[in-house]
C-alpha cells in the first residue's frame, strides 16, 4: 500500500496522489487587512472549494486538509465557534456539489469534543459519498497526530487484554489499521502555507517518508496554480524510500 506508482488514469505521470495540506496562514492574511480572523477562515473555506474542484485535474486522488488542530482549542471561544459553523457550513452547502462530482469526503481526528450537530453532519457525509472515487477528500477535525497515536495504542492495549490480539503480533500494518487514516494511503506530499516550517502534529505517523513543501502564499491567496506548481516541482524529485537509487 501507500507508496505512489504511475496513475494509471495519466499515463507516464507518477507525481504524488496523496496530497495533505497544512491550510496555514488565514489569521494573517484577516489581520494584514485590518480584518477580523473569521475573515480570513471564510475566505479560506472558499480556497478549499477551489483547490478540491482542482485536484483531480492535477492527478490527486487522496488530498488531506488540516482543518481543526487538538491545539486549536486554545484559541477564543468566538474564533472555535466560528470555525465549527464554517465546517457545518461547508458540509452543507457542498454535499451536492461534492456527491456530483464523485469526492468521497472522510474526517479524521476525534469527533467525541465536536458538537453533536456537526458529529451527525459529518457521519452523513461520510455515508453518502462512500461509494464515490475520483477524489478522496480527507478532513482533519479535532486531529492530532499524538492523540491518534495514543487513541490507537489504547485500542490495541483494549483489544490485547481482551485476548483478541497477542502483543508479539502486533505490526505496523496493525498500528496503521487502527489509526484513523486506516485504508488510506500514505502521503506523497505534505505542504504548508504561510512560510511557517513546522509540521504541527500532522500526520506524524503517516508521513514518516513524505517530502515537505513549503510555500510563503497566506492561505486565503493559495490558488490552484501555486498547487500546480509544487506539484511541478515534486515531480522532479526523486523518492527512493531508503534504498539507492536505481541506475
Ligand atoms: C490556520 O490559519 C487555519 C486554521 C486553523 C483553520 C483552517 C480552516 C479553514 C481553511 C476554513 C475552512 C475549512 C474547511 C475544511 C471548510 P491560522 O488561523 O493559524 O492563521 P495565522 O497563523 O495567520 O493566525
Amino acid at each position: 500500500m501507500a507508496h505512489s506508482s504511475p496513475d494509471p488514469a495519466h499515463p507516464g505521470r507518477a507525481g504524488p496522489q496523496h496530497v495533505a495540506i497544512i491550510m496555514d496562514g488565514n489569521g494573517r492574511w484577516a489581520t494584514n487587512r485590518g480584518l477580523p480572523r473569521l475573515v480570513g477562515h471564510r475566505r479560506g473555506a472558499e480556497r478549499v472549494r477551489a483547490i478540491v474542484a482542482a485536484a483531480p485535474g492535477l492527478g490527486i486522488r487522496w488530498l488531506t486538509l488540516y482543518a481543526f488542530s487538538t491545539e486549536n482549542w486554545k484559541r477564543s471561544t468566538e474564533e472555535v465557534i466560528g470555525l465549527m459553523r464554517l465546517f457545518a457550513r461547508y458540509i452543507e452547502r457542498e454535499a451536492d456539489r461534492l456527491s456530483a462530482n464523485g469526492v468521497r469526503v472522510r474526517f479524521i481526528g476525534d469527533r467525541a469534543r465536536l458538537d453533536p450537530r456537526l458529529q451527525a453532519l459529518m457521519a452523513g457525509i461520510e455515508a453518502r459519498t462512500a461509494a464515490n472515487a475520483v477524489l478522496n477528500l480527507t478532513i482533519a477535525v479535532n486531529y492530532g497526530g499524538r492523540d491518534e497515536v495514543t487513541r490507537a495504542a489504547r485500542a490495541l492495549a483494549v483489544a490485547a487484554l481482551r485476548g483478541e490480539i497477542a502483543p508479539e503480533a502486533i505490526t505496523e500494518a496493525t498500528v496503521a489499521g487502527v489509526l484513523d487514516t486506516a485504508g488510506l494511503p500514505d502521503p506523497d506530499l505534505v505542504i504548508r502555507t504561510s512560510g511557517e516550517t513546522r509540521v504541527s502534529n500532522f500526520l506524524p505517523w503517516q508521513a514518516a517518508y513524505a517530502e515537505y513543501e513549503f510555500s510563503p502564499v497566506l492561505w486565503p491567496d493559495f490558488l490552484p496554480a501555486h498547487l500546480a506548481e509544487i506539484m511541478a516541482r515534486f515531480g522532479l524529485r526523486e523518492r527512493r524510500f531508503g534504498a539507492v537509487a536505481a541506475g
